[in-house]
C-alpha cells in the first residue's frame, strides 16, 4: 500500500503501544526468541524520534507485564539484561531529544539496580517537556487499580469523596491524559492487562507486523487511520 507521507491534521496527543511479536519475529527467522527482543529494542529509538517529529506529546510503551514473570526463567533473565543495556545505551539520546521519562508500574518488584536506573532517568529528565515517555514495566492494569485502592484506604479517603478524577489521581498515571490511540502490533487483538482504567475511550489499531518491523511508515499509517476515526464519547 502506498503510504501518504503527509502528516494528518489530527495528531493524537497520547499514543500507547503494546509492543508485541518479538518472539514470533525471531522464530520466523529461525532465531532464538531473545534475538527478537533485542531487535525490538533497536526499534525504540526510531519510534521515539518519529513521535517527537510528528508532534505526539505522550508516548506510553508496554514493555513487561505482571504476567510476563511467568515466562521461562531464561527468557525473563534475558529480558532483564536487555532492558538494562537499553537503559544505559538510550538515556543520553532521550536527554538529547528533550524526553521526560516516567516509569509506570510496581517499582518495588524490579531489581535494585533497575530501580536506581529508573530513579536516575526520571530525575535527570524531569524538566524536559518535548515528549513525555512512559515506560510500563512490571505493569498490570488490574494491579494498578489494586495499588490505587490500597493508597486510597491508607489515606483514609471517605467513600462519599471517591470520584473518577480522584481514582485517576491515585493511578501510576496520575496527571497524564488518557491515551487517544492504542496500537498493538503482531495481529493480536486484546488488552493483555494494559491500561484497564485509562483506555475506556481510546481508539485501537492492530497492525499485523511484529514489533521489530513497526517502523516510521507504519506509525504514519496508524496516525492516518486515527485521523479518520470519529470519536463520540457516548454522545452523537
Ligand atoms: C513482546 O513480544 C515483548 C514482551 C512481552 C516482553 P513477545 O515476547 O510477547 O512476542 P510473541 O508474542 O511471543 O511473538
Ligand atoms: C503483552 O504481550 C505484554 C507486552 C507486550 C509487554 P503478551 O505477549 O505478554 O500478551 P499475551 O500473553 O499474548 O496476551
Ligand atoms: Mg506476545
Amino acid at each position: 500500500m502506498e503510504i501518504d507521507q503527509q502528516l494528518p491534521k489530527d495528531i493524537p496527543t497520547h499514543v500507547a503501544i503494546i509492543m508485541d511479536g518479538n518472539g514470533r519475529w525471531a522464530e520466523s527467522r529461525g532465531l532464538p526468541r531473545l534475538m527478537g527482543h533485542r531487535a525490538g529494542t533497536e526499534n525504540l529509538r526510531t519510534i521515539i524520534r518519529a513521535c517527537g517529529e510528528f508532534g505526539v506529546k505522550y508516548l506510553k510503551l508496554y514493555a513487561f507485564s505482571t504476567e510476563n514473570w511467568g515466562r521461562p526463567e531464561d527468557e525473563v533473565k534475558g529480558l532483564m539484561k536487555i532492558f538494562d543495556d537499553v537503559f544505559e545505551r538510550e538515556l543520553a539520546e532521550l536527554i538529547d531529544q528533550g524526553a521526560n521519562l516516567k516509569y509506570i508500574g510496581r517499582k518495588d518488584g524490579v531489581s535494585e539496580k533497575m530501580q536506581a536506573q529508573i530513579k536516575h532517568g526520571e530525575e535527570i529528565t524531569k524538566d524536559n517537556d518535548k515528549l513525555f515517555l512512559n515506560v510500563a514495566f512490571n505493569y498490570g492494569g488490574r494491579d494498578e487499580i489494586v495499588y490505587a485502592i490500597q493508597r486510597l484506604i491508607e489515606d483514609g479517603v471517605k467513600a462519599e469523596d471517591v470520584s473518577e478524577e480522584m481514582v485517576s489521581d491515585y493511578m501510576f498515571t496520575s496527571g497524564i491524559p488518557d491515551p487517544d490511540l492504542v496500537i498493538r502490533t503482531s495481529g493480536e487483538k486484546r488488552l493483555s492487562n494494559f491500561l484497564t482504567w485509562q483506555t475506556v475511550y481510546s481508539e485501537w489499531y492492530f497492525p499485523d507486523v511484529y514489533w521489530p518491523d513497526f517502523n516510521k511508515d507504519e506509525l504514519l499509517k496508524a496516525l492516518h487511520e486515527y485521523s479518520n476515526r470519529k470519536r463520540r464519547f457516548g454522545k452523537i
